[in-house]
């Protein structure tokens, strides 16, 4: 079904149809663009950006590219298609047909899942609001106002649901979306690294590589729920996220790229005099990011993900791909503990672990970029590699939030950490090196000094396209 753009908010949920919904939706758009003016991209408002924009839902229907203003971006509502006798596949009622309306005994359970995962959306784009003045080039910039554009219509999908099922209190929920801002001290985002800056580009990239990624293990779970319009929803918004960790790994892969030719051109691993990020500076971002980003998934027990999975609200990644019962009344997962100082694998009811598992698949996951990376270092003959640190290392929620670690999983003194982590984390004289290289490059096709060229353009388009139009 194609999506008709001469709607006021383009959908593909028959919202002509729906008079009520329409109305509550239509209400709450003024409140959303000025959100947008304020708080969405810095001095965007005259940029013509060659953007994606979904005109259907179909495979291959839902990548449209062309010219768009930035503040007339057209965010819409769209679902992937229903998929027939569809079953709630986990949990006390599995087997049953899939929910289409709240199950009025899950709606306060329901309406946290929605508000957590909706709360993310703007809040990454303030985060990112101030970083298309110092753009590497303008294939980055057309690519940060993708994901930013992006984010912002899931910001839409989760309040579709709000309004569409769950009356008032939605509708108020709706609203506190737009009320939160990141890193407001009186009304902070939900989850902590959504509160954190993004102040420059490579904390962008890991950005989008490691807490993005996080986002595409939370939706790919909420898409297993027995509830369906949630399920669909989550379906179409992890074919957009797709795009926004490509932005990651491949932002990250250029970074390396560049920083190695450097290294081989002079044959000094002290780059910073060249203007590139050194790799040691690199692991310090890459530990900060996946630490930050592996808090996301909560407590490695957790009662409330125990009964979001027996409800059938939120399941596993991949649920039905996965050989069990898809009950879990006895089976066992490995969960770390702390005894004695040490860190040991022990195990727990796998129904109170399911965050846990969410966490070790993310884990793997995250390493397939690493791995890239690494290659290219190799490739270029350098002796040096990335690692991902250990889960217990810099962590502020779950069992290692009450120990310090190295990034290697040694137990520390906190005199220790305060001795040695200025090496293992950002410095406040790193942040401010990576600072100091973003200045804004504008020139079709040209690139900042420490990022490589990308290895394609976007939509078949040459790298020295004009990806971004100032006018
Ligand atoms: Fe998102
Ligand atoms: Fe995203």
């Amino acid at each position: 079904m194609a999506i008709d753009y001469q709607e006021k908010i383009p959908n593909n949920v028959d919202l002509s149809e729906d008079r009520r919904l329409r109305r509550a939706l239509e209400s709450w758009l003024p409140g959303y663009q000025q959100w947008w003016r304020e708080l969405g991209p810095v001095d965007s408002e005259a940029m013509d950006v060659y953007l994606r924009t979904a005109i259907s839902v179909e495979p291959g229907g839902w990548a449209n590219y062309g010219y768009v203003r930035m503040p007339d971006y057209r965010w819409g509502i769209f679902l992937a298609p229903p998929e027939a006798d569809r079953r709630v596949n986990f949990g006390m009622h599995k087997g049953d047909p899939a929910w289409q309306e709240v199950p009025g005994e899950y709606r306060s359970e329901l309406r946290r899942l929605i508000v957590t995962q909706g709360d993310t959306e703007p809040a990454s784009v303030e985060q990112q609001r101030l970083l298309g003045t110092t753009c590497p080039s303008l294939y980055d910039l057309r690519n940060l106002f993708q994901v930013n554009v992006e984010e912002g219509r899931h910001l839409w999908a989760m309040v579709y649901l709000l309004h569409g099922f769950f009356g008032r209190d939605g509708r108020e929920e709706a609203d506190a979306m737009l009320e939160r801002h990141s890193g407001d001290p009186d009304k902070p985002r939900i989850l902590h690294a959504f509160n954190e800056k993004t102040p420059d580009w490579l904390s962008f990239f890991m950005f989008t590589y490691f807490t993005d990624r996080d986002g595409k293990y939370q939706l790919a779970s909420l898409a297993e729920s027995g509830f369906d319009p949630l399920s669909r929803t989550c379906r179409f918004m992890l074919t957009e996220e797709a795009h926004h960790m490509f932005v990651g790994e491949s932002g990250l892969r250029r970074v390396i790229q560049r920083s190695c030719e450097i290294m081989n051109q002079h044959k000094t691993e002290e780059v910073r005099k060249f203007g590139v990020v050194d790799l040691p500076t690199f692991q310090k971002y890459l530990n900060f990011h996946f630490s930050a980003s592996i808090d996301l998934f909560g407590q490695e027990l957790s009662t409330n993900a125990a009964n979001y999975y027996t409800m059938g609200l939120k399941g596993r990644f991949q649920e039905t791909r996965i050989d069990d019962d898809h009950r879990l009344g006895e089976a066992r997962y490995p969960v770390p503990e702390v005894k004695g100082g040490a860190i040991i694998v022990g195990e727990a009811p796998a129904l109170t672990a399911v965050n846990e598992r969410l966490r070790d698949d993310y884990a793997v996951d995250c390493q397939r970029g690493v791995d890239k990376w690494n290659r290219v270092i190799r490739d270029a003959g350098i002796d040096f590699e990335l690692k991902i640190p250990h889960r217990a290392f810099n962590r502020k929620v779950g069992i290692f939030a009450g120990i310090q670690s190295t990034p290697e999983g040694r137990i520390i003194t906190e005199a220790e950490w305060d001795r040695e982590h200025g090496g293992w984390l950002p410095s406040e004289e790193d942040q401010a090196y990576v600072q100091s290289l973003m200045a804004p490059v504008t020139e079709p096709g040209k690139m900042a000094n420490w990022i490589a060229a990308p290895a394609k353009g976007i939509d078949g388009q040459a790298i020295d396209f004009e990806y971004v139009r100032f006018n």
